[in-house]
């Protein structure tokens, strides 16, 4: 059968995943990175090296891949494949499609070439538009028409769907709800601007609220798995500051989750990243700041995604699969 492969790139790890068309996990794989110490260059060489992995992965198990869509933390021009801006990473105009085709060129000649040269053998995409596309395919909320996606790590991001479709607007940078500034004159943001959603919910937020920076839990060494298991045992264990910090962040998001109900008027509001790591301590604040301010009279509900750190390398590589099933010069490859 064919495959899609699906490659997220975050703050500290790569991630490929390639799925089958029944959307089933056939590899998976990550790889820490220090992405914001490393040039746009270094970061497409590495993710080079994990696309060239998913492929070999591909031959042996007697998978065609049939492209690629890379998952990136910014905001994204599709049509031309750029990077425009990723405030955490410090990227600006970054030309990641030609990027990631040239090197794919070199080091697997003949690979792209036995697909049509589409452009859409290669794409790139926000990483939170990606994860609520793979929501809608393949989440616990699959074919909810009205949801929004909502996803906390270093930033925080957003998809929306309306009406079964992802919310674009003009040039393609809708969704970013991690840069509503909801604390005006508050603290400084990755994108410059003071007070963002994103500074007050994001996982430095919750760190620096939870915790001193001589901390074990701020270990630069841990990776994320480990720092949200050491905070979650925390809470387990009624440790009051951690208690208390994410009481602080539930109400938090809850302020900002009512600004996107009150505007979009989802069905569901699928919670990713950390958000749903820490879901059982977050979502009673979030749900008592939602109701409380929200003003249509049924508040939408709120749960937790299931795909995990990996929703936006899936979402991707979900739309990979599709760009060929709508591809009717392709249709031989299924
Ligand atoms: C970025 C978004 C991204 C989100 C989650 C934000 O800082 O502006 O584009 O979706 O982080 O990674
Ligand atoms: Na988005
Ligand atoms: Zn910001």
């Amino acid at each position: 059968g064919i495959g899609g492969i699906g490659v997220e790139i975050n703050v500290d790890y790569v991630t490929a995943v390639v799925l089958n068309l029944s959307n089933a996990v056939v590899f998976e794989h990550r790889v820490a990175l220090d992405v914001q110490a490393l040039p746009a260059e270094a970061v497409l060489d590495a993710v080079t090296e994990l696309a060239i992995r998913a492929l070999a992965e591909c031959d042996e198990r007697q998978v065609t891949p049939v492209g690629m869509t890379l998952a990136v933390p910014a905001l994204v021009d599709t049509d031309d494949g750029v990077v425009a801006f990723a405030p955490n990473l410090h990227w600006t105009k970054v030309d990641a499609v030609s990027g990631l085709r040239r090197r794919l060129d070199g080091h697997t000649p003949g690979f792209w070439g036995s697909l049509p040269r589409r452009h859409s053998a290669i794409q790139v995409d926000n990483d939170a538009n990606l994860a609520a596309l793979g929501e809608f395919a393949m989440g616990s909320r699959a074919g909810t028409a009205d949801l929004v996606y909502l996803t906390g790590e270093t930033g925080v991001g957003g998809g929306v769907m309306v009406d079964g479709r992802l919310l674009r607007g003009a040039a393609g940078f809708s969704g970013e709800i991690g840069h509503m500034p909801l604390n005006p004159g508050g603290d400084l943001c990755g994108c410059g601007r003071r007070g963002c959603w994103e500074t007050m919910v994001g996982l430095a937020a919750l760190l620096r609220m939870a915790a001193t920076p001589d901390d074990p839990v701020c270990d630069p060494s841990l990776d994320l798995e480990q720092r949200l298991s050491m905070l979650s045992g925390r809470a387990d264990a009624g440790e009051p500051r951690t208690l208390d910090a994410l009481k602080l962040v539930g109400e938090a998001l809850g302020l900002g989750a009512s600004i996107l109900v009150n505007v979009f008027n989802p069905r569901v509001l699928v919670l990713g990243g950390y958000f749903a790591s820490l879901g059982d301590y977050l979502l009673e604040p979030m749900l008592a700041e939602l109701h409380a301010r929200v003003i249509a009279p049924d508040a939408c509900e709120v749960a937790l995604s299931t795909l995990g750190f990996t929703a936006a390398a899936r979402g991707g590589a979900h739309v990979a699969l599709e760009a060929v099933l709508d591809d009717p010069t392709l249709v031989a490859l299924r």
